[in-house]
């Protein structure tokens, strides 16, 4: 059996339902907190497979992940878990401290704890791969060369800050107790599932409401975009072949503007669902922008081609055509996630007997 953490949220559950298309795929326990960012109706098309199951709980809860941790004895950690949402971030920054450093530390403590119980065999195949994300680097200047894994890291935001931290943490675990991690850093994602307060579907949410859609600044910030299948090929790829204790930088290849990113957004709209009376391109409004807000991500993702021969299969007109397609099949999707009203999932699925129980 796999652990991963936060699979209710945008990636987790892309990773889930991707695991889950392998016939011969271990099972998965999916350890999520449901924060508004998670969505357990995400992965309502595996919630009858016998090799899925489901429990809410906290990664800073100590009693919870050691229980869970004794109980399933897990070959891996896939760890999502995360507040993943700059803006909040800059508004609110303790829930990410709360969650992304304190909690990622007390999962790698259990998880240290339970390793030290295995057989050696067991403990070598045993795997710790933290989930993280190219900000941790900070800004580039427009002829900077891409992130690489030596990059220093120099983050910005409250989310980067606390993402780094919980990078050196795992890093720390590695080399100081030798447990066996591996640890991602991601570009910007998109896909299905993606909550509708980032850039990309929010935009498309927008769009198909006939609201403005909000451009920060001048817009010409850049970002590195990835599909989200290409993230979770990567991360299947480093949790099976990556080598202990190293860190891998996944990318597109694939620098993009925000204002093109939105133009293409409304021109893809526009082919797939045109909209009466002219362009989306002309509900674009151009807002005040993010204090702190990062000129350029670029991710440099050969270690990962040459080592272990990951690349992105999807380009990015052909990852927003699916994306935006997706959209307008799952109206239903974002006008719930919207109302919050899948907030009580649990009552409904489990009544008075909620998989905390399970603990
Ligand atoms: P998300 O916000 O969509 O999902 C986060 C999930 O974590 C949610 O299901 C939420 O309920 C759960 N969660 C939050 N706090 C928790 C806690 N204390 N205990 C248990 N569960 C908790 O995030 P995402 O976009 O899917 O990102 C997943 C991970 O990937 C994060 O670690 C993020 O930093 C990283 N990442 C994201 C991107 C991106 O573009 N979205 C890029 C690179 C890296
Ligand atoms: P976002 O999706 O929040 O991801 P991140 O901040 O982690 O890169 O934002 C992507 C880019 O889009 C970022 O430069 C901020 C910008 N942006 C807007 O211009 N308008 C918006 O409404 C949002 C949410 C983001």
């Amino acid at each position: 059996m796999i652990f991963v953490t936060g699979g209710a949220g945008f990636i987790g559950s892309n990773f889930i339902l991707d695991w889950l298309a392998n016939d011969a795929a271990e099972p998965v326990l999916n350890i999520d907190k449901l924060t508004y960012a998670g969505n357990p109706y995400n992965l309502a098309s595996v919630a009858d497979d016998p090799r899925y199951a489901f429990v809410q709980a906290d990664i800073c809860d100590e009693i919870a992940m050691a229980t869970l941790l004794s109980r399933y004895r897990p070959r891996a950690i896939v760890h999502f878990a995360a507040e993943s949402h700059v803006d909040r971030s800059i508004h609110s920054p303790d829930e990410f401290i709360r969650t992304n450093v304190n909690g990622t530390f007390n999962l790698l403590n259990k998880a240290l704890r339970y390793w030290q119980t295995l057989p050696q065999d067991e403990q070598q195949d045993f795997r710790f791969l933290h989930v993280s994300t190219d900000e941790v680097y900070g800004s580039l200047l427009p002829d900077d060369p891409p992130f690489s894994e030596t990059t220093t890291y120099a983050p910005n935001s409250p989310y980067s800050a606390s993402k780094a931290a919980s990078d050196h943490l795992v890093r720390a675990f590695h080399h100081t107790y030798g447990l066996p991690t591996l640890t991602t850093n991601c570009s910007n994602n998109y896909g299905p599932y993606h909550f509708p307060e980032k850039l990309i579907p929010l935009v498309i949410a927008n769009a198909l409401a006939g609201n403005p859609l909000p451009i920060y600044g001048d817009g010409l910030q850049i970002r590195d975009w990835l599909f989200v299948a290409d993230h979770c090929a990567a991360l299947r790829t480093v949790l099976a072949d990556g080598k202990t204790g190293e860190t891998y930088n996944v990318g597109g290849w694939n620098e993009q503007t925000n204002l093109h990113v939105v133009h293409t957004l409304c021109d893809t709209l526009d082919a797939l669902s045109p909209r009466a009376g002219g362009s989306y391109r002309d509900l674009i409004t151009f807002v005040k922008d993010r204090p702190g807000h990062d000129r350029r991500y670029a991710i440099d993702a050969r270690k990962l081609e040459r080592e272990l021969g990951w690349k992105p299969a999807e380009t990015f007109d052909s990852g927003i055509r699916k994306t935006v397609q997706w959209y307008l099949d799952h109206g239903d999707w974002v006008a719930q996630v919207r109302s919050g009203a899948y907030m009580n999932w649990i009552q409904k699925q489990y009544g008075d007997n909620p998989p905390g129980a399970l603990v």
